[in-house]
């Protein structure tokens, strides 16, 4: 029996990671893809891929040459034999940056959560991974109260811009660090945030203490390095530090950190809680909190802005956009419509 195939494409990586990631990193590749289907599986293509900086850092430590990049996608259910995903059903599939993939390990797709008037794409960033990982970590490590001083950097990226307004809907006072004055804008005008301040060009000391006379109680972070060191020695005490995230150092070797290391007389005084997390080890409520974060939405409490490339050849500049900073909340790739 002669068996059908179809041509894929994949973004694979040219070469190790190491340093800063430039386009030279990635190579497109075509694939001969059979698609007579097995009892149970699906071939679906993709929709919106997702950007996100973890991809740096793992590409390090987990792909060799050659190894296809990861991601997760919205993907459109072609033809099925799953009746779980019926065919021209959307789902998330975490099957990398690719254009069409048979699936056969189930454990690699969800259903697309129920997203009323939301745009679809929002499932990879607000009301997604993004959200989890924004909410869970305000939530359940920095534990904010009302009337807390909260301070979160890349506040207006795609998870600290849903971290900050998670806090002011839970009745904080909310400064955000990010790095151009339209992000500043933007999280104080249209998300509700009391305070912005601009890393690169604000003196970020004496605007903590400007907007923090008090210290901060809360402080949720995304990039490491100075810029979080300076945050910590500004905290209250008893203080609670969620860590998610270093994006300034990822390109750094993670046994010699160029920036960053002067904190700890601060979290010895301060009697600080400093926990670093990972968003997986709470995919078990992601369906209490989507709920929540819904909730949200519907509440008009939070709001996202996506920065929406187009075309599956844009992947790698799109990944490298998120070290040049400027994306106003999160990043996705549309492939199709
Ligand atoms: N722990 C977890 O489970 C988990 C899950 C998801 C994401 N994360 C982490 O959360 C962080 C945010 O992810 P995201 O998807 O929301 O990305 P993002 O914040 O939307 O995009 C990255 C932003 O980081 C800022 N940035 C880049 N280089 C910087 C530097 N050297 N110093 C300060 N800021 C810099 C830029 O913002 P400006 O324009 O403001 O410079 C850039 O736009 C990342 O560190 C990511 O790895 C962790």
């Amino acid at each position: 029996m002669t068996s059908t195939s179809t041509k894929c494409q994949k973004w694979v990586l040219a070469k190790t990671m190491k340093g800063a990631a430039t386009l030279s990193h990635f190579r497109l590749e075509e694939e001969d893809l059979i698609t007579d289907l097995q009892d149970g599986e699906v071939l679906c293509e993709a929709v919106y891929i997702s950007v996100d900086p973890y991809m740096r850092p793992y590409a390090e430590r987990c792909l060799t040459e050659g190894s296809m990049m990861m991601a997760e996608q919205i993907a459109r259910v072609l033809q099925s034999k799953n009746p779980q995903f019926p065919a021209e059903s959307l789902v998330l599939a975490n099957v990398g940056w690719r254009t069409l993939t048979r699936v056969s390990d189930m454990t690699s797709l969800r259903q697309l959560p129920v997203m009323g008037d939301v745009p679809v794409s929002n499932a990879l960033g607000m009301l997604g991974l993004t959200g989890l990982t924004a909410y869970c970590g305000m939530t359940h490590v920095c534990k904010p109260k009302s009337g807390d001083t909260v301070v979160v950097t890349s506040a207006g990226g795609a998870v600290g811009s849903v971290a900050g307004q998670i806090a002011k809907a839970s009745g904080c006072k909310v400064i955000g660090i990010c790095g151009s004055d339209d992000k500043c804008r933007w999280i104080t005008q249209d998300l509700g945030m009391d305070a912005a301040i601009n890393y690169k060009t604000d003196d970020i000391n004496a605007k903590l203490q400007e907007t923090a006379p008090d210290g901060v109680n809360c402080f949720f972070d995304n990039v490491g390095g100075d810029l979080a060191g300076a945050v910590i020695c500004h905290m209250s005490i008893g203080g609670r530090a969620a860590l998610c995230g270093a994006i300034s150092l990822y390109s750094d070797d993670i046994h010699h950190p160029s920036q960053g290391l002067s904190i700890f007389r601060a979290i010895v005084a301060k009697q600080l809680t400093v926990q670093g997390f990972n968003v997986l080890n709470w995919f078990s409520s992601w369906d209490v909190v989507y709920r929540a974060l819904y909730d949200l939405v519907t509440e008009g409490k939070l709001r996202s802005k996506e920065v929406i490339y187009e075309g599956f050849d844009k992947l790698p500049e799109a990944f490298l956009k998120l070290f040049q900073g400027g994306n106003l909340g999160k990043i996705v790739v549309k492939i199709q419509n």
